[in-house]
């Protein structure tokens, strides 16, 4: 894992200070937020909506922990371009095709900073009358003023430096980290 890291440190702008959750630590909470959510969820379609790009790894490694019915759609939003500081916007760039109505949502995020993307997604979503509407972070900084919806199931409270990898990225690069590291 280390030297993985050190030869990282080479090749983008921002090297990586160290490991906040490792790999196993990782995988044993996605096992117990799997087990929470197949004992939570209520019979009825259930529709899990990944928000891409972060949110690609937790996800399939989630949905393989759910042992009940579901399906999987994305959704894409974009607030970050290549600072480390949210931009407050969040830019819709498609809708799921699938049918919301009368489902149960649950909308899979990495992670929680100011609150601002899941804010705006859980209205647009609200619109579409699905039978209930969770959200699973993976990440929560806990620094959010206002939710309008806070997260059922969270993975880790997070530092509130910047992290990467496992799905995180900055400026696109170290999403393929197996574990989830903070940045100098
Ligand atoms: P929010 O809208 O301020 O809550 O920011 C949430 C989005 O910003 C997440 O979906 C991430 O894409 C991005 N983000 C926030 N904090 C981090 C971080 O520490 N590392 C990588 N991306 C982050
Ligand atoms: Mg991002």
């Amino acid at each position: 894992m280390l030297r993985s890291a050190v030869s990282l440190k080479q090749t983008g702008g921002r090297k990586l200070a160290g490991v906040v959750f490792a790999e196993e630590a990782i995988a044993a909470r996605v096992r117990a937020l799997g087990r929470e959510i197949t004992a939570q969820y209520p019979d009825g379609d259930l529709l899990v909506v990944g928000l891409l790009k972060g949110s690609f790894i937790f996800l399939s490694d989630l949905v393989r922990r759910i042992e009940r019915p579901l399906q999987v759609d994305f959704l894409v939003a974009t607030s970050y371009g290549t600072e480390t500081t949210s931009s407050g916007s969040v830019q819709l760039l498609y809708d799921p095709e699938t049918e919301l109505e009368g489902k149960h949502i649950l909308l899979v995020e990495d992670i929680v900073e100011t609150g601002s993307t899941l804010n705006r997604l859980v209205a647009l979503l609200r619109e579409r009358r699905p039978r209930s509407l969770n959200v699973c972070a993976l990440l929560h900084k806990r620094m959010a003023e206002r939710m309008e919806l806070e997260p059922a199931f969270v993975g880790f409270d997070a530092p509130r430096s910047f992290l990467v990898g496992y799905g995180l990225d900055h400026a696109e690069d170290f999403r393929h980290l197996p574990y989830i590291a903070s940045l100098t």
